[in-house]
């Protein structure tokens, strides 16, 4: 329905549209009558003229209807390309304002299908479907009635026809729902065992499953055609009766219509015209009947797409946020409890702590204990459960999101970069930065000699049909990219721990510039001894507790744990060879 109320952005084109359509109508329902004045007029009163007028008219006419035709065609088609247009940059639009609690819980897969395959269904069934249902129901019902006109009782027989044939399309369609249904899931199911296997080829080839993946689909395969044959079964089943049932209204009409016209009751030009008319009653049945799949698989496709649209942003400005001007980089946890949406363990579990500006705060736990959620609360990645986390003293809730993220600068866990050349990666937040910003953050990045020895330098096209770049590379241009932003607290995430130990060191490297300078706030997941020598506060985590912070050297003397957790959790220093 929202699909369809969207058509009113497009109104002249939907008007246009339902114009040809109504006068497409009127050129159908128009044939006959012209067949019946030739054989009158015409043939009967052998008036030459009057067949050739007739003959004429029937020219026009025709070309009328090609005209139309075209005209409802290609209406109908751009106000559907333009609904595709909006719902797909709406879509995109709602997909940049979500919340990751959103992207948590949904499948990337299930978003893609959205916006491909749901808003294609949508706009063949305003393109197409709708077009016809609605024209199928104005010429039944403008027949029915000039065919009331023309002789009533006739008409009523012939009419009879009409919920006849709606029965039995019903009929099938009952029986069968479940079939179509178990269509659309096979084909999915095949799909989706395809879509694995081009995706995990590796795995399958490393494990040697090549032959139980092609069973596992040809299994698949055989269960798609059975269904098919048995839906082109049904369909033979049924459509003889209706086609039956068509031909005798034919016959009634003829023998009716016949006994009629020899009785002087009816012409004989009546009786052809009424008798096409009666053919012509048929197809939109048979139309609409076909429609009534479609349009509830575009209804589900609409209700799937507008579940996005509609969904809740959760992380958006507070009514009366202000913009975050200056920023000191002084953070403040007070007692924050968080619980991921849908989580039944809090992550964090009543964490204080305050820093002061442009300290070098290290992280320090196990895997799971909540050191990258931690830093997913300062960016208001995520809201706070209980508590407030602050910055200069102002609850990071009642600033604009945007000034706000725009002082902190993030190292991802996992990197992405997009495609285009490294140049608009590393001035992916700053577009217009002169070229020798981005040499000097790349030296800083240690990514610079890499760079320069492509033969296209900086001008490299990177991305799925770019040169392949090694992790640690992505890396460390993610590194320079952050480097570029004017930020004023830095949150370094566990950024080697998905790579080797070499490019970790390699990352390192780069790294070190930046978490020793201490130019800016930084929290960095402690990887290294020298880190943790460095930093002027350690927070240690236990299971989403802060159990102990302090400087090395205190926590040393006061925290049993903290031993044990520096030795499994920071490297010994890596010996490149
Ligand atoms: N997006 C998420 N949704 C639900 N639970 C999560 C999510 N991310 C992390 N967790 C859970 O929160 C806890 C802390 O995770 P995390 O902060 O990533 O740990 P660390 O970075 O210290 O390895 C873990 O128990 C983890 O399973
Ligand atoms: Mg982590």
């Amino acid at each position: 329905m929202q699909a369809l109320g969207s058509l009113r952005y497009h109104r002249f084109i939907s008007l246009g549209a339902f114009l040809s359509l109504l006068l497409l109508t009127l050129t159908n329902a128009i044939t006959p009558q012209l067949f019946r004045w030739g054989i009158d007029q015409g043939i009967i009163k052998k008036d030459l003229q009057t067949i050739f007028q007739v003959a004429s008219c029937m020219v026009l006419v025709s070309i009328g209807r090609g005209l139309f035709n075209f005209g409802q065609t290609f209406w109908a088609e751009a106000a559907s390309q333009n609904v595709a247009y909006d719902l797909r940059n709406q879509i995109f639009t709602k997909i940049q304002n979500l919340s990751f609690s959103y992207h948590d819980r949904t499948q990337t897969s299930q978003l893609l299908t959205r916006i491909t395959s749901d808003i294609e269904q949508i706009r063949t069934f305003i393109g197409t479907t709708l077009v016809q249902v609605v024209g199928a129901v104005v010429i039944l019902v403008s027949i029915a009635i000039i065919l009331l006109v023309m002789n009533w009782q006739l008409a009523l027989i012939t009419l009879s026809a009409v919920p006849i044939a709606g029965f039995l399309l019903a009929q099938f369609f009952t029986k069968n729902i479940n079939l179509f249904g178990r269509l659309q899931e096979q084909l999915g199911d095949l799909n989706a065992v395809l879509q694995e296997n081009l995706q995990g080829i590796r795995i399958v080839k490393a494990f040697v499953r090549e032959s139980t993946e092609r069973s596992r689909y040809t299994m698949l395969n055989d269960g798609l055609v059975a269904s098919n044959m048995q839906s082109i079964h049904a369909i033979r089943n049924t459509f003889p009766f209706i086609f039956l049932l068509s031909n005798i209204m034919t016959l009634t009409v003829v023998g009716y219509g016949g006994a009629a016209v020899i009785g002087g009751k009816f012409s004989i030009g009546e009786l052809v015209a009424f008798n096409s008319y009666q053919l012509l009653i048929i197809q939109p049945i048979l139309l609409i009947g076909f429609a009534s799949p479609i349009i509830s698989q575009a209804a589900a496709s609409a209700a799937r797409v507008y579940e996005v649209v509609d969904a809740e942003i959760e992380i958006r400005d507070r009514p009366g946020a202000v913009p975050f001007n200056q920023c000191h980089g002084r953070i403040t946890f007070e007692n924050v409890h968080f619980r991921y949406p849908g989580a039944v363990n809090e992550a964090l579990k009543g964490i204080s702590f305050e820093t002061k500006p442009k300290e070098l705060i290290a992280i320090l736990g196990m895997t799971g204990s909540g050191k990258s959620t931690i830093m997913n609360l300062l960016p208001r990645f995520y809201d706070v459960t209980h508590g407030a986390v602050c910055i200069d003293g102002r609850d990071v809730r009642d600033l604009t999101l945007e000034s706000l993220r725009s002082h902190i600068g993030i190292v991802f866990q996992q990197t992405t970069l997009f495609s285009g050349t490294i140049r608009d990666n590393i001035a992916y937040a700053v577009p217009d930065a002169p070229i020798e910003k981005v040499i000097s953050v790349a030296k800083m990045a240690y990514i610079h000699e890499f760079i320069a020895s492509l033969p296209d330098g900086y001008e490299t096209i990177v991305g799925e049909r770019g040169v392949g770049l090694s992790g640690g590379q992505k890396q460390r241009i993610a590194i320079a990219r952050t480097l570029l932003t004017d930020y004023h607290i830095l949150i370094l995430d566990d950024s080697t721990s998905a790579v080797d130990a070499k490019t970790a060191a390699q990352i390192q490297e780069s790294l070190d510039n930046l978490i020793h300078c201490k130019t800016c706030t930084t929290f960095v997941i402690a990887q290294r001894l020298s880190t943790v020598h460095n930093a002027d506060r350690i927070l240690l985590m236990d299971k989403g507790h802060l159990v102990a912070q302090g400087t090395h050297d205190e926590l040393m003397r006061n925290s049993p744990l903290y031993g044990s957790i520096l030795e499994s959790q920071v490297a010994t220093p890596y010996i490149p060879s």
